[in-house]
């Protein structure tokens, strides 16, 4: 059966625009929170492969959506290199003393998330694909590096400029154990996968190559020379004109963050690779004219090129049940009305 989400990210114009949502399993919607408040630790929750099944299929029973996203944790590959990782209510992930671990990976402490896509696998609709992801090394290196989560990224980018030949050494070993993971998750069914580089905007330009793109390019190739034709779908969130720049790693498609201009995009990254996302996060919160202006801005300037709908980051949880109806609404209406128009035209 075709998948409209993988022949668009093939380069195909579709009639049907692709729709997923980051974060579409998450805390906004009910039946998410009934599950989480079994767990009193998040990994539990994503190492659960039954509970894990079941929110990433969630999200697909309430809408009118194209894929499902593999629902787990990008900072499961830090407890894999032997790092503890907890995430504490209302404040986030804490990692705890870098300077003492080993650094060696164990993937078999990641067995569950497999044993969990093949459960996805064999429920999921024919017709609708399965998203896996891994974090950048950059991103992945923050966490890290900081502990938790951070403003400035003092305590990384410090190690970085001091200890440059160990902080390249760290990047490559996040990619290759990245990579490894994610050639994993494919062999146990994933369709699509992505990397995300949440935190790329606080690279500085110098060093852009060397903590983003490189070891980026490096989770590329090695997952390419194995499976060829699978999509990769980068987000190097935040970089601005080093979007441009990000092509170099050799993905397949780009996420859009909300800054970048439309118009830009279409000139300078369409005729290059798939374009995904870019709807503020936060004015799905509303209802009015600058989230009409928003989805209509992205669809009218992505008509001609292939184009996934998705936001620019993810939902928060927040977001209104109706407004993420709402929107998928909007794009569906859109699309018969691209269809009217091509049949009176002939
Ligand atoms: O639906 C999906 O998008 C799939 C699941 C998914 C989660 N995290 C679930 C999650 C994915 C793809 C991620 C990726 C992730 N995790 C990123 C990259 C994307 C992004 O958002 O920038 C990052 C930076 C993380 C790290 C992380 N995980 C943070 C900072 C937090 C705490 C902040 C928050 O949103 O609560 C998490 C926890 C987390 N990961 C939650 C979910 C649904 C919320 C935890 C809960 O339910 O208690």
């Amino acid at each position: 059966m075709p998948k409209v989400l993988e022949q668009t990210l093939k380069g195909d114009r579709k009639s049907r625009i692709p729709v997923w949502f980051m974060r579409q399993a998450g805390r906004y919607l009910p039946e998410y929170r009934k599950i989480r408040q079994k767990y009193d630790h998040f990994l539990d929750f994503c190492f659960s492969p039954r509970s894990a099944c079941e929110v990433t299929l969630q999200p697909l029973k309430r809408f009118d959506l194209d894929a499902a996203i593999l629902f787990s944790d990008i900072l499961v590959i830090p407890y894999a290199l032997g790092q503890t990782v907890s995430f504490i209510k209302d404040k986030g992930p804490l990692l705890k003393n870098f300077n003492e671990i080993q650094l060696k990976y164990n993937p078999s402490k990641l067995s569950p998330v497999f044993e969990a896509i093949h459960l996805i696998k064999d429920q999921l609709p024919k017709n609708k694909s399965l998203i896996g992801f891994c974090g950048a090394p950059w991103t992945i290196a923050t966490y890290m590096i900081e502990g938790q989560g951070s403003k400035t990224y003092q305590k990384t980018k410090s190690f970085a400029y001091l200890h440059a030949q160990e902080f390249s050494a760290l990047l490559e070993l996040l990619a290759q154990v990245s990579a490894d993971y994610l050639i994993r998750q494919i062999e146990a069914g994933v369709d699509v996968v992505k990397i995300f580089d949440s935190w790329a905007g606080a690279v500085p330009a110098e060093c852009f190559d060397e903590w983003v793109i490189q070891p980026t390019r490096i989770i590329v190739n090695e997952v390419k020379k194995i499976y060829p034709y699978i999509p990769i779908m980068g987000f190097p969130k935040g970089v601005g004109l080093f979007y441009q720049d990000y092509l170099k790693t050799g993905v397949d498609a780009i996420t859009l963050d909300p800054s970048v201009p439309r118009l830009w995009a279409l000139e300078n990254l369409s005729q290059h690779v798939v374009l995904q996302g870019g709807l503020d996060p936060i004015v799905v919160l509303t209802r009015g004219k600058y989230l009409d202006q928003q989805i209509d801005t992205l669809l009218n300037t992505f008509t001609t090129v292939p184009y996934i709908f998705n936001l620019g980051h993810g939902f928060v949880p927040e977001t209104p049940i109706e407004n993420v109806e709402y929107i998928i609404h909007r794009i569906r209406s859109f699309e018969k009305s691209c269809e009217q128009l091509l049949s009176c035209s002939i």
